[in-house]
């Protein structure tokens, strides 16, 4: 845990927040399908990753021998837990407006469940299944590299704003991503931890390693769910073909036009911190401004005020 961290002394908590997409249109990002497709692409992942990082990080809390860490770890899995709810709501969105996802979301499913307690069902010796729940949890503290890159672009740009967007799916999206960049040192700090103090060299290589393998997997996932979306919606006709390399450009040139996107390149950028061996998340984004963000949103003001009543 980074010493200035410590002296935020910051307790995350679980927000409980509500969203009804009723009146949300198919294109939520208004007039901007390759937006919308994008940024929706997050609701089929989403709830798959978080609970199977919440289920990795249940199992690592017997090793947890730091008070802080142990509660910074129970907060996250709360507010993941609760980020797969709100974005399975979103789900039922697209369902609405028949978009078929189910087959997608059932595959993502077997995937995380191979990627569990055992790797691919084989039964794993004890030091070899804690060496398992290191790698499970650095993959954890990769991907919460992305989506702190990604809070911190929300965060600055302030994207879906101004009415350019439906503030339901927009409030969804602000809250989530300022949530992720309040809670985003807990999986590095977990996946040292877990290393070891005296490892710390073991534990830079592992997590090179790791980012190798989850740079490109999080990048082709989101095009695969971008891909899927798109080829339903006959007013995409144009991004239906695109290929990998086509769509990812797009997200450069959407980010230059409208900024409702964040520019694939600036997050494969931002890789030029992860190399660093004195990495470390608390660098990486501002937890006051995400918790003005946070205390801004539709959704946590009215949590506030049921609380208050
Ligand atoms: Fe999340
Ligand atoms: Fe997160």
């Amino acid at each position: 845990m980074h010493p200035k961290q410590r002296l935020e002394n910051h307790y995350l908590e679980q927000r409980r927040v509500q969203f009804d997409f009723s009146h949300t249109p198919e294109h939520w990002i208004y007039d901007n399908p390759f937006a919308t497709h994008l940024i929706n692409a997050v609701h089929l992942i989403l709830p798959v990753g978080e609970l199977w990082m919440c289920r990795s990080f249940n199992e690592a809390l017997p090793y947890v021998t730091d008070e802080k860490l142990r509660a910074d770890v129970k907060g996250f899995v709360h507010q993941e837990a609760h980020h797969a709810s709100a974005h399975k709501v979103a789900q039922d969105y697209l369902r609405h407006y028949g978009y078929e996802i189910d087959d997608f979301i059932t595959s993502l499913d077997t995937i995380s469940k191979q990627l569990n307690t055992a790797p691919l069902g084989l039964a794993l010796p004890q030091n070899l299944a804690y060496r398992w729940l290191t790698i499970r949890v650095g993959i954890a503290a990769a991907v919460e590299h992305f989506t702190t890159m990604l809070g911190t672009w929300c965060l600055d740009d302030q994207p879906w704003q101004n009415k350019t967007a439906d503030e339901m799916m927009s409030d969804l999206m602000t809250w989530h991503l300022a949530e992720e960049v309040e809670h985003r040192s807990v999986a590095f700090d977990l996946y040292m931890h877990l290393c070891g103090e005296k490892n710390k060299t073991f534990a830079y290589l592992q997590r090179q390693m790791i980012m190798l393998a989850v740079a490109p997997g999080f990048t082709f996932a989101i095009y695969q769910c971008f891909k899927k979306l798109a080829q339903q919606d006959a007013q995409a006709k144009r991004y239906q073909n695109y290929g990998l390399l086509r769509s990812l450009a797009q997200t450069a040139i959407e980010n230059a036009r409208s900024k409702q996107v964040p520019s694939f390149f600036s997050m494969i950028f931002s890789l030029r911190h992860w190399v660093k061996p004195n990495y470390h998340p608390f660098y990486e984004g501002d937890t006051f401004k995400a918790l003005q963000v946070i205390d801004n949103s539709p959704a946590v003001k009215a949590l506030t005020q049921l609380r208050v009543c």
